[in-house]
């Protein structure tokens, strides 16, 4: 565990010195545009409340993510300035723990189960079929934030197979892409 989050923050630290040092800053501190005035003042409170404070950052980081709905890499840097640790830290945090989420989430969540039990009722190819109708890959969200794509293990209900998640509604037997296609429409 130890040895992960060594590993990870240095990997974090040998990303973010790109950001530090490479033209990515600009584009990391233009992340923080989309946020409005009041977003990044409450991300400033937040941070200033736990300045200091010894094992403050992931109930921070949980608190930004929630008024921000996910962590770009500008988000992290001013974070990161706002606790007074390193950056490295941060990263590594924020990458290894599969809550916190990088990239925007879509209002909706579509989850496509990749178990075992899915998979060989042709999960890809329902994957597929939805990757293909929102234009986006896996870990993806489409440009009006509608939607988000995902795979995950077993859902626990193989017996419906192949599976998929939309927000909080279990779909089973997913067979017809059509018919989905026609929801998501909606
Ligand atoms: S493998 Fe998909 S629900 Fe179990």
């Amino acid at each position: 565990m130890v040895f992960s989050c060594n590993f990870l923050a240095s990997l974090g630290f040998l990303y973010l010195r790109r950001v530090e040092v490479g033209m990515d800053i600009s584009k990391a501190y233009a992340e923080l545009k989309e946020f409005s005035a009041e977003q990044l003042k409450e991300v400033d409170d937040i941070t200033s409340k736990h300045r200091g404070r010894p094992g403050a950052l992931i109930p921070v980081l949980e608190k930004v993510q929630e008024v921000l709905g996910y962590l770009p890499a500008g988000v992290l840097m001013k974070v990161a300035k706002g606790l007074n640790i390193p950056i490295a830290n941060v990263y590594g945090v924020v990458t290894f723990y599969s809550f916190f989420t990088m990239v925007p989430k879509g209002r909706h969540n579509i989850r496509v189960c990749f178990g075992t039990a899915c998979y060989v009722k042709r999960a890809q190819r329902v994957f597929d079929k939805l990757s293909d109708f929102l234009g986006i890959d896996r870990g993806g969200c489409t440009e009006d934030r509608r939607f988000s794509l995902e795979t995950v293990r077993c859902l626990g209900v193989c017996g419906l197979a192949p599976v998929i998640v939309i927000d909080e509604d279990t779909h089973g037997q997913v067979t017809s892409p059509r018919r989905g296609k026609a929801k998501l429409a909606k």
